[in-house]
């Protein structure tokens, strides 16, 4: 007899943590850099569709594969493989999944890095009364320095690890609970200030203003790939964290409710930060360094912006760390349940690991920043493209189709509490639209 393992203290700290974890650099970096880069509008059209009939299930798929499972993502994929009759080649899955949100965690760790820099940046009121060239030379001189990027990558690694080593209860949820309704406090006043710009309806108008001929291949696999990372779905995370639920959490109610929350925090960060752009003349293009060049200048120039500037950086920190803890989760709940390391030595054992990765990702602003033989990109875009464009899309692939296919179906409504026409419309989503989307995607990804 195997003892029970743990579970979230309720149902609202499970929404709580998974939306932490869907909630990130993803929406507040990432995506309207992303949107910025590839012109807009129909970058956000394919990305929302890409959310609703693909991201959608694979989360649901997630959830429920861990709730099944009770365990670490790898001997969970063993073990249902093994209970239906399915080839042992499954467990691969698991493996793939957890190595990939270990990869991601390398190079996010280092953004999360530069969110502290901005924090103690903003706090010492390093944007006050600086232009746009003054903005631009801190970012500059942040990359261009290996030592600063070190240090903040060491430090936002530490504190993840700090925070995952406490555990489940102590740890996962006591920062959660903190730091999720004070983010959302926050985003709130932000959106007040990009209305307040006067630039809003330009900013609303780039976003929203489809044209369906600006949709490219290119578009089209980005906006995928975007769509599994912030919802943190096909990197072992989502079925770590479903992995400690119960049988009273309704995956379907809970799965719309993240998704709501991912969705409201990525365009409204793009509502917050393309007013800014617009106001100032600056380039929707930016790439990486769009927050960071764009929102100091606001900063500068609002009143107490000092103030709001030290709390947004603070926020995207949090908002990081709420993503960091859940990308480690899922190799510690490996490496604790499989070794006799116990959990405080499992994490720090695989955040080491990954902290050394991230080195080599960081060094990429600065002394490595040649593209690497035959990927033709640096170290860290190589790692994000990789990870998020190709293996997150692959692996939430498999795990629809081996909830969609491998697993009893009876199994499977009960798990969802579904029946009639709701089973009949979950059905079709997991066993062919999302598995046929991300094939259609990858192969429109080549033209
Ligand atoms: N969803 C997180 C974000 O948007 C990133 C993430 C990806 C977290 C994959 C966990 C797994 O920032
Ligand atoms: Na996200």
């Amino acid at each position: 007899m195997t003892t029970q393992h743990q579970h979230w203290g309720s149902r609202l700290t499970f929404i709580l943590a998974a939306t932490g974890s869907a909630v990130g650099l993803g929406n507040i970096w990432k995506f309207p850099y992303m949107v910025g880069e590839s012109g807009g509008a129909a970058f956000v059209l394919v990305y929302l569709l890409c959310i609703a009939a693909i991201g959608m299930p694979v989360l649901i798929a997630e959830w429920l594969l861990g709730r099944r499972g009770q365990k670490n993502a790898i001997d969970t994929m063993r073990d249902l493989a093994k209970e239906n009759g399915r080839s042992s080649a499954w467990t691969l899955l698991g493996v793939s999944s957890v190595l990939v949100g270990a990869v991601i965690l390398s190079f996010y760790s280092v953004i999360g890095g530069w969110s502290l820099y901005y924090t103690v940046q903003a706090g010492a009121g390093q944007f006050a009364e600086q232009d746009a060239a003054g903005i631009s030379d801190l970012f500059e001189q942040m990359l261009a320095s290996p030592a600063t990027l070190l240090l903040a990558h060491t430090v936002f690694m530490a504190a993840t690890v700090a925070i995952v080593a406490r555990g489940l209860k102590g740890g996962i949820e006591a920062s959660v609970r903190l730091l999720m309704p004070t983010l959302a406090g926050l985003i709130l006043v932000l959106l007040a200030y990009a209305v307040s710009t006067g630039h809003f309806g330009e900013a609303f108008s780039y976003m929203f203003s489809f044209d369906l001929r600006e949709i490219s291949g290119g578009t089209v696999l980005a906006a995928m790939g975007q769509a599994f990372f912030t919802l943190s779905v096909g990197a072992g995370v989502m079925i770590a964290y479903g992995s400690y639920l119960g049988h009273e959490t309704n995956l379907l109610s809970t799965a719309r409710t993240v998704i709501l929350f991912d969705t409201g925090f990525a365009l409204a960060a793009g509502l917050i930060i393309f007013p800014i752009v617009f106001a100032n003349g600056l380039e929707t293009s930016e790439g990486p360094g769009l927050i960071f060049v764009t929102l100091p200048l606001a900063f500068a120039e609002m009143i107490g912006g000092t103030v709001i500037g030290l709390l947004f950086f603070l926020l995207l920190s949090f908002a990081a760390l709420t993503s960091s803890i859940s990308l480690l989760e899922p190799v510690v709940e490996f490496l604790s349940e499989r070794s006799s390391l116990g959990r405080a030595v499992s994490t720090a054992v695989a955040g080491a690991v990954i902290w050394a990765l991230g080195i080599a990702a960081l060094l990429s602003f600065n002394v490595w920043s040649a593209p690497l033989p035959v990927i033709g990109m640096n170290v860290f875009d190589s790692l994000d493209v990789i990870t998020s464009q190709y293996m997150l899309p692959l692996n939430g692939l498999f795990a629809a189709l081996f909830v969609g296919w491998a697993l009893k179906w009876q199994g499977v409504q009960d798990e969802l509490g579904l029946s009639g026409g709701g089973a009949a419309l979950w059905s079709i989503l997991a066993r062919l639209v999302a598995p046929v989307g991300v094939a259609v995607v990858f192969v429109a990804g080549f033209f």
